[in-house]
């Protein structure tokens, strides 16, 4: 028969690298919680005009990317491909406003884009995100950069920069928009094809182009930081200063805008110099216009969102634990192999991560097994073990063995392990 194979760009994760994920996640929990973030869990997949509307029918993500599907009534279904949509349309759907807890959330779990596959970009991918809602001080601005910063700078990430933008209140943003096509149109012809569409559909998007003739072109583009009226420029000030006082280096970008069409005011993005291309390691802003977009009451939001995958690629070594002890019993013989059992059992109600392999039955291939699997410690019971009242531990590593008391055995080890 056939072999049936995964999904190009979807990956299994074998045992082996879950230790580095759960390092990843269990920090993210960790720290979103004690910011006072409580977990939310979006489904998988929503209706697809959730994220035509709330992304933008002409980003990359809602043009090129989404799997979207018909569900059997006919109507279009897609798998989420980022979170903040889903938290929106939750919060909205299910009154959160009048639940004081609920105005902090986050979620770790899978994203789904139709992307090229490489190295660091994924088809089904993990994210870990915040959301904070309902304020729009820029005080919570600076408290998800700091959330955000400290994730990072607790894994001991290398090479990390914090980049900052602000795309002003939507009439800001317009004003800007319009005086940047009217600057683009003598340069039309120095445009990529992409940049040429994005004229049209999503101007500011050419100003991340990473393409070098592009960027040449909008060298001298009008600055948006010009274009920020008092609200926005002050509260841009602050949040900078806010940085500055919890000492979080960044750089002011102007040509940030994000790919997704729902920030206005802050964005931001940070990227990890040992990534290679896909370098953006975690990103996000204020969306203070999203609510209404999605029939909710406004209210003022900013959150990011980090890509776990890129995460691991970049986690040194020394951040992933190393093997808790635990113990291989190698029982064979009648009555050894019957002690065996108990004492396994007995072993993990004290809470002794304790294996055997129930395929090997001489001493000779247990021992090989128990190898295999890097065992640190073997416990060894034959029948003679069993007939003298004793068990034998011996240290893989060093290969030195030892007898101790069966009848005493569980609380011997559990002092040891
Ligand atoms: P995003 O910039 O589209 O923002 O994605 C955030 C992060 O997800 C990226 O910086 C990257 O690390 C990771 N990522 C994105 N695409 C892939 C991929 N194909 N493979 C691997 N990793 C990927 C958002 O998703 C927004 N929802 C962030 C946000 C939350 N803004 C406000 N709240």
């Amino acid at each position: 028969m056939r072999i049936i194979r995964g999904i190009k760009g979807v990956k299994d994760i074998p045992p082996g690298q879950m230790p580095k994920w759960n390092v990843v996640e269990e920090l993210a929990h960790h720290l979103a919680e004690s910011y006072g973030f409580k977990e939310i869990r979006i489904p998988i997949f929503e209706q697809t005009d959730l994220y035509v509307r709330s992304i933008g029918g002409t980003t990359d993500i809602v043009e090129k990317e989404m799997y979207t599907f018909p569900d059997r009534d006919g109507s279009s279904l897609t798998l989420r491909p980022e979170g903040t949509a889903g938290v929106v349309r939750s919060f909205i759907e299910h009154n959160f406003t009048q639940d004081p807890t609920c105005k902090k959330l986050y979620y770790i779990g899978p994203m789904f884009r139709h992307e090229r596959p490489q190295a660091g970009r994924f088809r089904q991918f993990h994210q870990f995100g915040v959301e904070l809602i309902g304020t729009n001080s820029p005080f919570a601005d600076v408290e998800v950069i700091s959330l955000l910063w400290r994730y990072f700078s607790e894994l001991q990430l290398p090479g990390l920069t914090l980049e900052i933008n602000s795309l002003g209140e939507i009439s800001d943003r317009q004003a800007y928009t319009e005086n940047f096509i009217a600057f683009l149109k003598p340069k039309l012809k120095h445009l990529c094809g992409d940049c040429l569409r994005r004229v049209h559909t999503n101007p500011l998007r050419v100003l991340d182009c990473k393409i070098p003739q592009c960027q040449a072109a909008t060298e001298d583009a009008p600055k948006l930081i010009d274009f920020l009226g008092q609200t926005s420029k002050e509260h841009f000030d602050h949040v900078l200063a806010g940085l500055d006082a919890l000492s979080i280096p960044y750089s002011h970008n102007q040509r940030l805008v994000r790919g997704l069409d729902y920030y206005s005011m802050t964005t931001f993005e940070v990227s990890c110099s040992v990534l290679g291309a896909q370098n953006a390691i975690g990103a996000g802003g204020r969306y203070n216009g999203l609510f209404e977009v999605l029939g909710g009451k406004p209210t003022p939001a900013i959150g990011y969102a980090i890509g776990l995958e890129r995460v691991l690629l970049a986690l040194p070594e020394s951040m992933v634990p190393s093997q808790k002890p635990w113990l291989f019993i190698a029982s064979f013989g009648s009555s050894g192999s019957q002690v065996g059992l108990t004492l396994l059992d007995a072993l993990r109600s004290v809470g002794i991560i304790a294996d055997t392999d129930h395929n090997a039955s001489n001493l000779k291939t247990l021992l090989r097994s128990a190898d295999r699997l890097a065992a640190p410690y073997v416990l060894i019971i034959g029948d003679d073990e069993v007939s003298r009242n004793e068990l034998i531990l011996r240290n893989m590593k060093t290969k030195e063995q030892e007898t101790i008391p069966l009848a005493t055995a569980t609380s011997i080890l559990k002092g040891r392990l």
